[in-house]
């Protein structure tokens, strides 16, 4: 599904390499979520959310600090009155948008996400979805059967493999091809402030049979089926290996909903905030992040992993990494 535009590529290497800094902004576009997943710390937040100019103005500075595309990310973006808004300001820039939503309010608001260029449900089973989300898979599939009219570029459905939906693995990947949309895998994290009871009933725990299932993605994948990962990140995930050079803050300036820059989803301590200008909180905090990454054990979530094996031009991440 990507599409290779020499132009954009040079401008992000000269962002990425030359003036050494990140490309995508991952912004926390509101506070809020209306589900209360069991494995998400997210919800349980309370922050301030930033007024609609403020993310213009917020959009102004990215644009000219160099950030090529603007990524609304947590914690439910649909719940946002103002996101189309909010899209259509980043895309008159010249950025390239995206977001992730959990579907809920997919069907009701698919018409006003024409700025959207990369669209992402979660969606984490079929048989296991109402349980692990709370919410009727048919009402989910509605939704994306509504977002997917007259868009650029096909739908992304992500699914975090966890204990609950092993057995839904497979039969996503079918799903994925029936609906023409594209699939990416990743799997639980169990390193955030959850209860550790939690991870009990919800973690990997039958360790064959996820290494059955990720063997199983692996084949569909070079079979040719609509998985977005590569096929090294699959083989890291079947062997839960983090075998990596992280990249995620070269790679990916993360805003908070209250304005915070932070290293990454994991390492959320401050670098900065937006109000003391990106320029200035970047140079400052290059010691910071670089200590940051060093010291950190490492994290499996796709986007980090398979970016920074691009940002490294690891070669079969290059030729089978699909997305964006
Ligand atoms: C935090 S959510 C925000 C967007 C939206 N509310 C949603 O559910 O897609 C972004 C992604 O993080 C994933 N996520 C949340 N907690 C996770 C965890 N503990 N391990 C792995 N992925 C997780 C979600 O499944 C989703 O794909
Ligand atoms: S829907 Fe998304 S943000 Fe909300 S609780 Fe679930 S994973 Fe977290």
């Amino acid at each position: 599904m990507r599409t290779f535009s020499p132009i954009l590529a040079s401008r992000a290497l000269w962002q990425l390499r030359v003036k050494k800094r990140p490309i995508v902004m991952s912004h926390g576009i509101n506070a809020r979520c209306n589900m209360h997943c069991d494995f998400c710390e997210y919800w349980k937040e309370e922050k301030d959310e930033m007024e609609t100019g403020d993310i213009l103005h917020l959009l102004d500075e990215a644009k000219k600090f160099g950030i090529k595309y603007y990524n609304a990310w947590t914690v439910e973006p649909l719940l946002r009155e103002d996101l189309p808004r909010i899209m259509a300001y980043a895309r008159s820039l010249g950025f390239i948008t995206s977001m992730i939503t959990n579907g809920k309010l997919l069907k009701q608001r698919a018409h006003e996400l024409d700025d959207v260029d990369y669209l992402s449900v979660s969606v984490d089973g079929i048989d296991s979805y109402k349980d692990i989300r709370g919410m009727d898979f048919d009402e989910l599939l509605a939704g994306i059967e509504a977002a997917k009219y007259g868009r650029r570029n096909p739908i992304l459905i992500n699914c975090v493999i966890s204990g609950q939906n092993l057995e839904d693995v497979e039969p996503l990947v079918h799903l994925a091809r029936e609906l023409g949309v594209w699939i990416s895998f990743e799997p639980l994290d169990e390193s955030g402030g959850i209860d550790p009871a939690v991870w009990e009933i919800i973690g990997i725990r039958d360790n064959v049979k996820y290494e059955n299932v990720l063997d199983r993605v692996i084949r569909l994948k070079k079979e040719g089926y609509p998985i977005i990962n590569s096929l090294t990140y699959l083989t890291m995930v079947r062997d839960r290996n983090m075998d990596f050079r992280c990249h995620a803050s070269d790679l990916i300036l993360n805003v908070t909903s209250d304005g915070w820059i932070e290293n990454c989803r994991l390492k959320t301590e401050h670098l900065g905030h937006i109000r003391d200008g990106l320029v200035n909180v970047w140079e400052s905090s290059r010691e910071q992040r670089s200590k940051i990454t060093k010291e950190c054990e490492g994290c499996l979530f796709f986007g980090y992993a398979e970016g920074s094996m691009l940002y490294d031009f690891k070669p079969e991440v290059m030729a089978h990494y699909e997305w964006i």
